[in-house]
């Protein structure tokens, strides 16, 4: 049996969701050979440690009745650098100004030699060559399937499954947020502000929504696709952005007669990076509705290759992750 120690450094939706993966999965995975002991777990007022392994079922139970999983005052940086493990699960929240704490996360834990699995797209918006880098000088893994189209393996399957193909482009729809909005807005024939209303309402828009709709979210997304498969140095701030805002139903109307839709396509070929409301035929494979999230990858060998799924959500946004710690613990 192979064990492999992780940490979980930020236990909200997606941290809790990987722990819930690994506690049902758990069997699966013995019979596979592969023992996942989490040693530490962190979030903003503390942390659970246990070289031994935690014990997952009460540290999510204590995480919902007390706020939080600490144990002690220990913090993400104490567990990253003092708490002998493989692989730092990164999920503490975006930001897209200075990229922390996950930035400075990333780097500390291939200082200290771990392999660093992520659904944070901040730090790659910004800085991803470095962090490419780092992971490269010390020998480790740096896997962040997660951070791009939540369940939809997009990494995956340009790195693995279609090596060997040049990639020429790749078109997407990469906000469920902005998506479910112009989807709605055309089906119901509703204006733009009570659509974001009721998306609040639901949940599936924030109280202040500016980085969906104003297109900032897509284009850390579409940035962190054209770093990893093109090999730039771009930032989110080098993309042509335009977000939904001004899209009214008139509009949306209008294309529908003429059997399109309108959608927030990110779009990278070459060195061009923009984000924009575009025409998609209702045949197209771009052409899905709702929260959903679409990669479509134009290769010069497979022509193109489209995959749609869950972009956001808690268990599914850990599968990703647990996709990418087996990915590690079997190659390394
Ligand atoms: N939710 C999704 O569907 C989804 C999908 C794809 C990617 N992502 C990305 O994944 C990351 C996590 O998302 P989420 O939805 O799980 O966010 P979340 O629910 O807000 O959880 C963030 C967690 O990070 C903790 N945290 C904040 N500052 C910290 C610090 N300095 N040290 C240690 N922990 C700290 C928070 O602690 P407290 O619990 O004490 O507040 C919380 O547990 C974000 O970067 C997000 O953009 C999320």
């Amino acid at each position: 049996m192979k064990t492999v120690r992780i940490s979980i450094i930020g236990f909200g939706a997606v941290g809790q969701g990987v722990a819930r993966s690994i506690l049902a999965k758990r069997e699966d995975l013995n019979k596979q050979g592969i023992d996942l002991q989490v040693v530490g777990i962190s979030d903003s007022k503390g942390s659970e440690i246990n070289a031994g392994g935690i014990n997952l079922k009460s540290a999510l139970e204590r995480k919902k009745n007390k706020g939080t999983v600490a144990k002690g005052k220990e913090n993400a940086l104490d567990i990253i650098r003092d708490v002998e493990h493989n692989i730092v699960v990164e999920a503490t929240p975006t930001n897209i100004e200075n990229g922390e704490p996950g930035l400075g996360n990333m780097f500390a834990a291939f200082e200290a030699g771990r392999h660093v699995v992520t659904s944070n797209k901040g730090p790659l918006a910004l800085r991803f060559k470095e962090l490419k880098e780092a992971a490269e000088d010390n020998g480790l893994y740096f896997r962040y399937e997660a951070t791009v189209g939540g369940a939809v393996p997009i990494f995956n399957l340009i790195h693995e499954a279609l090596a060997g193909n040049t990639v020429i482009g790749i078109e997407g729809i990469l906000n469920g947020t902005t998506n479910y909005i112009l989807t709605r807005m055309a089906e119901e024939r509703m204006p733009y502000e009570l659509v974001l209303k009721e998306a609040q309402e639901l949940g599936i828009a924030e109280a202040d929504p500016t980085y969906d709709v104003e297109g900032i979210d897509s284009a850390c997304k579409l940035v962190i696709i054209a770093n990893s498969v093109f090999g730039q140095d771009a930032t989110y701030r080098d993309v042509e952005v335009t977000g939904i805002t001004k899209i009214t139903p008139e509009a949306l109307e209008l294309a529908n007669k003429n059997n399109y839709v309108v959608k927030l396509v990110c779009e990278a070929r070459g060195n061009g990076l923009t984000v924009a409301p575009r025409l998609v035929p209702k045949r197209h494979p771009l052409a899905v509705g709702g929260t959903l999230n679409v990669a479509s990858i134009l290769t010069d060998l497979a022509g193109r290759i489209t995959i749609s799924g869950k972009g956001a959500g808690s268990i599914e946004t850990a599968s990703s992750i647990l996709s990418d710690i087996l990915f590690i613990a079997r190659n390394s």
